[in-house]
């Protein structure tokens, strides 16, 4: 009898973990509730449509390509990108949820962040970066990788335009830096190289007021 019970019992607590055991929560749930285990969800920062937080400066993840999303997770955990906020968060979650969570972002449409705003007397030389580049120096325009109007191409480049002026500003100083370690094959190292302190102010500003689901 006692016997009996007790494979009853294990047969219970396999029946009952199984699935928990085998199946990681999906991209949304850990989207919004995180996994328990020390990242926190991500929509309080990233907002509830993936689309951003432009006054605190938190980048939008909607519509970025699946396998961009996926390394810049990998590479906040190895700290090949720096970020206080993030890396605990990337190293808190396992291979398979950063898989799914990369995947249900990836899947969200891209934001349509056009706020009205204005470049200001940058525009010009923010807008000559980003559609022309600056031959005299052979740096190609960023619109050249990063899509005609910043809107990201899948599966390297990811969507540049109406991220928060702040967000890009850091990203390229990062790259400067050395703080941000991780892009294929030194891209954006070698477009940076060829950047004056002006310019990534004026191109950060210049594009943080479009909107990558319209053309400039
Ligand atoms: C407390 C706020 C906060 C939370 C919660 C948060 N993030 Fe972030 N996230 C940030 C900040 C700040 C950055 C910008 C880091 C930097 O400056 O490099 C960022 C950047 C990112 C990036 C890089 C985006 C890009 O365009 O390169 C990814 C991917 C990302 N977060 C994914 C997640 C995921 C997945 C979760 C949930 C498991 C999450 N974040 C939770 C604040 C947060
Ligand atoms: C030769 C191709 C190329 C050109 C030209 C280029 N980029 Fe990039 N850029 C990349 C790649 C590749 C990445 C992704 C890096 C990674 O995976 O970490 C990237 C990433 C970025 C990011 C990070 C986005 C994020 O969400 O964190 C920013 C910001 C950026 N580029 C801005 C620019 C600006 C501004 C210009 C023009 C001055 C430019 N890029 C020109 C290839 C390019």
């Amino acid at each position: 009898m006692k016997k009996r019970a007790g494979i009853y019992l294990i047969f219970a607590i396999l029946t009952y973990a199984a699935p928990t055991l085998g199946a990681p929560p999906s991209g949304k749930t850990l989207a919004q509730q995180g996994n328990g285990k020390g990242a926190p969800g991500c929509v309080s920062c990233h907002g509830d449509k993936g689309q951003g937080n432009p006054a605190a400066g938190y980048p939008y993840l909607a519509g970025q390509p699946e396998s961009y999303l996926l390394g810049q997770l990998n590479a906040f955990a190895d700290q090949t990108r720096t970020s206080p906020v993030m890396q605990p968060f990337a190293s808190a979650l396992s291979v398979e949820e950063m898989q799914a969570v990369s995947a249900y972002f990836a899947g969200l449409p891209l934001p349509d962040t056009d706020s009205g705003k204005s470049a200001g007397d940058t525009a010009d030389a923010g807008r000559r970066l980003a559609t022309q580049g600056k031959w005299s120096v052979g740096m190609p325009a960023c619109f050249q990788c990063h899509g005609d109007r910043g809107q990201g191409v899948a599966p390297h480049f990811p969507a540049i335009s109406g991220q928060p002026e702040d967000y890009l500003r850091n990203q390229l100083e990062h790259w400067r830096k050395g703080a941000r370690s991780n892009d294929p094959i030194g891209l954006m190292q070698a477009v940076v190289g060829h950047l004056e302190e002006a310019d990534i102010a004026a191109v950060s500003r210049y594009l943080s007021t479009l909107s990558p689901t319209k053309a400039p």
